[in-house]
């Protein structure tokens, strides 16, 4: 797809980089930087930085960098076309190329596979309201379901033939390969024909957030492998990006969800009135997952399976909701491994009781290092408080902090002061941990000896430093681009890397004067943009752009002049040259 420059400036001026990674990090603004907790990476002490000055984010804890599109492609997990379309789309810009044929025809594509789900999924219902669907009706009253949380989820039963659907969606005019690409039908290997994917299993059908079937999941009858088989992805289904029940409970007036494991706890909760309740679809909870739950909840409670996978899923789980910042608890259940079961167990009042009774994220932390714990042990409690001391000292909020503190201490029957000692002492600790660790990995940066992006860089540092002073400073000066090209040519450049960024942006800026700064993610992938990013904000420019420009140019020249090619000089030369380097 040609893109030109004006288009892509265009796209990012109207997809200001503050504002699109602040709604998916939480930034706090100091002048016209922002700083936040790096999404690509688990840290406490944000060092993820956004610049506005130059439209682009670095995160000094673990290198990631680069503009607004780098940023799209890798939080969404998109490639570049991928994440230029979804900007596009989201400013309300057509994308050249789609204006044309192309684009009826892709519309008209995709309607038809939702179409075709739609057509399945009443399909699938009907067949369980029929006698051909007793076993999977049967299955679903046993399981305690009630006919009208069939009809609000739409379940259905896909029947014990290779070609029940196929038939359906023939006669209804769809082609074997549209219902390929639906993921409705399978190939086998060996003959090459083709037949129904679900098969003698209840199914339960995922919406979108529009109310469009986009794919099943659907579970045996009874105990076997796979107990659940999905949907693969499609162009209407992406795994991971899809929440099973959110399309009923984004309503929620009160805007609690509860996020469970299986689809069935889903409709349990739901049947015993917790209309809020939504699971991940599949087993790992994505951080897309969180991002589009924190659209439409105003309180989380996360309710896993009561075993160690749930454990476990729940601390991710927690730290992907935080970092939409949306408030989390952690409901805990006794004597019963799921919602579902610990309703048909005890019924929906003492399931109230647990949400009201849910923990904080830090409450839950502090209570899996109680586990087993006896406080008449004095090296255990010293153990305890040690690792409590760390889970509190991770709390940014002083305030939040200090209730935990008051608690710790009253627990354990030792002084606020002292605990108030500890935990500070660790934060400071920690603090220095982080800077230390930043300072190291931008040594070796400078070194060179990570240097996959620049390898030419750590033997030749001057010219490089210069080189990239004189890229921050056309970055932030466009005006002065002429300057520079009339002074130095692209081939004076020594390292590689920044002349390719060098002849670049002079190209940029030569088919587009106007252009308000160089649009590097058309040209250089996501590990060279973090380069770009880190040294065009970590430049240090003086008032007078100009004259530091030419100050750079001198440099470069000299560097060059310094660096003679071996095979442009004598045979005496070299002799002579070599003889020097002995002395
Ligand atoms: P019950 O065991 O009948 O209570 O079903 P459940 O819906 O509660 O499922 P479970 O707690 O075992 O698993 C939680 C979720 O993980 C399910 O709803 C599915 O989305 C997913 N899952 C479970 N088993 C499989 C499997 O075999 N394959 C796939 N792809 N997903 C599964
Ligand atoms: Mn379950």
């Amino acid at each position: 797809m040609a893109l030109d420059s004006r288009f892509l400036a265009e796209l990012k001026m109207r997809n200001g980089i503050a504002e699109t990674i602040g709604s998916a990090v939480q930034l706090k603004r100091n002048g016209t930087r922002h700083v936040g907790l790096c999404p690509f990476h688990g840290e406490k002490t944000p060092s993820f930085t956004v610049f506005e000055d130059t439209a682009s984010f670095y995160c000094f804890g673990c290198g990631a960098g680069g503009d607004v599109i780098t940023f799209t492609m890798r939080y969404n997990n998109l490639d570049y076309i991928e994440a230029v379309r979804y900007l596009a789309e989201r400013s309300g810009m057509a994308l050249p190329e789609e204006e044309g044929r192309n684009a009826a025809y892709q519309r008209k594509k995709r309607e038809r596979l939702y179409e075709m789900h739609k057509l399945a999924a009443r399909f699938f219902y009907k067949n369980l309201m029929s006698p051909q669907g007793k076993a999977g009706l049967d299955y679903l009253l046993g399981r305690g379901i009630s006919k009208e949380s069939i009809v609000r989820y739409g379940l259905g039963y896909a029947p014990d033939s290779f070609n029940a659907l196929k038939d359906h969606l023939r006669e209804q005019g769809y082609t074997p390969d549209e219902m390929m690409a639906a993921s409705l039908i399978t190939r086998s290997e060996r003959s090459s024909s083709t037949y129904d994917k679900f098969r003698n299993r209840v199914m339960f059908p995922i919406f979108d957030l529009r109310g469009n079937v986009v794919a099943f999941s659907g579970r045996l009858l009874g105990d076997g492998k796979p107990k659940y088989l999905n949907s693969n992805e499609t162009e209407i289904y992406t795994k991971g990006q899809h929440v099973f029940g959110l399309n009923l409970a984004k309503n929620e007036p009160d805007g609690l969800l509860i996020l469970c494991e299986g689809n069935l706890d889903v409709v349990s909760l739901s049947q015993a009135g917790f209309t809020g309740a939504v699971a991940p679809l599949g087993t790992a909870f994505t951080k897309e997952q969180a991002r589009i739950l924190a659209k439409y909840a105003k309180n989380i409670v996360v309710a896993f399976d009561n075993d160690s996978a749930g454990l476990k899923a729940t601390d991710k789980a927690i730290r992907f909701l935080e970092e939409q910042g949306i408030p989390v608890r952690v409901l805990q259940m006794s004597g019963a491994k799921d919602p579902d079961e610990f309703i048909k167990t005890y019924g929906r009042e003492r399931f109230e009781l647990l949400i009201r009774s849910s923990k904080t994220p830090i409450e839950f932390q502090l209570e899996k290092l109680k586990a087993g714990m006896d406080f008449n042990d004095t090296a255990l409690k010293v153990d305890y408080l040690r690792k409590a001391v760390e889970t509190v000292g991770g709390i940014e909020s002083a305030v939040e902090r200090d209730v935990y503190i008051v608690n710790l201490a009253k627990e354990l029957g030792i002084g606020v002061d002292a605990v108030r000692l500890e935990v500070e002492r660790f934060r400071k600790r920690k603090a220095s941990t982080v800077r230390r660790q930043i300072v190291k990995q931008s040594e070796q940066e400078l070194k060179g000896t990570y240097d996959r992006v620049n390898p030419e860089r750590s033997g030749n540092l001057r010219a490089a430093r210069n080189e990239e002073l004189l890229i921050a400073i056309l970055a932030k000066h466009p005006g002065l681009w002429k300057d520079a090209e009339e002074k130095l040519p692209p081939e004076e450049f020594i390292t590689e890397f920044n002349r390719r960024i060098y002849s670049f942006i002079l190209e940029e800026y030569r088919s587009q004067p106007e252009l308000a700064a160089p649009v590097f993610a058309k040209a250089f992938d996501e590990k060279e943009m973090a380069r770009i990013s880190f040294f065009i904000n970590t430049a240090t420019l003086h008032g007078d752009a100009k004259g530091q420009l030419a100050e750079c140019i001198e440099n470069i020249k000299s560097e060059k002049a310094k660096r003679i090619d071996p095979k442009a000089l004598s045979p005496e030369e070299l002799m002579q040259r070599l003889k020097n380097k002995e002395n």
